[in-house]
């Protein structure tokens, strides 16, 4: 019976530091992650709507049911967009969080594209477009549209 209850209360305590969990903290999240061999022509590749700053609010919401649907983001960087979706949280390195505006303000449209299209080298950030993964370049550029959103005042 001792051995039981003490089971049970290692199994409740665990259960609790679970849902209390955070991810692990971002790797530099000011830093380039486009390679600096492709940087220059990623910096110029733009969205078909021209701007993610100037992205239709159809295009948005697009964005939002890739992101929570066929897209899977939301597992790692979390509805909320902060990085601590339940799977990113068992990851070595952080998901990118998304309210960060000085993130935001650090990265052109095209490098945001790059790597969702190509992956974060050496980190669980893997390619997430057609044949690697599961998007197309449109959806690609839909998605990185919301993901701009989850910053208030970057587009100032
Ligand atoms: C398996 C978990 C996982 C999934 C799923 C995932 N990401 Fe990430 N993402 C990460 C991690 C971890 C990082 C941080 C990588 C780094 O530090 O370079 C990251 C970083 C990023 C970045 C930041 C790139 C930069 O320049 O710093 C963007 C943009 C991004 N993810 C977009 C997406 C989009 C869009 C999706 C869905 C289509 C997605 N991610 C799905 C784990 C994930």
């Amino acid at each position: 019976m001792k051995r039981y209850l003490a089971l049970l209360s290692l199994l409740t305590a665990c259960a609790f530091a679970g849902s209390l969990a955070v991810a692990a903290p971002e790797k530099d999240p000011l830093k380039p992650r486009v390679p600096k061999s492709e940087r220059g022509a990623a910096k110029r590749l733009k969205p078909p709507y021209g701007s993610t700053k100037k992205a239709p609010a159809d295009v948005i919401a697009e964005g939002k049911r890739i992101f929570e649907g066929e897209g899977t983001c939301v597992n790692c960087h979390g509805k909320k967009g902060d990085g601590q979706g339940p799977a990113g949280k068992a990851l070595p390195i952080g998901p990118r969080n998304f309210t960060n505006c000085k993130f935001h303000k650090r990265r052109k449209d095209g490098e945001l594209f790059w790597v969702i299209k190509n992956g974060s080298p050496n980190t669980p950030m893997v390619a997430m477009v057609k044949p690697k993964g599961p998007l197309t370049e449109e959806q690609a550029w839909k998605v990185l549209a919301y993901e701009r959103t989850f910053c208030k005042d970057w587009k100032k």
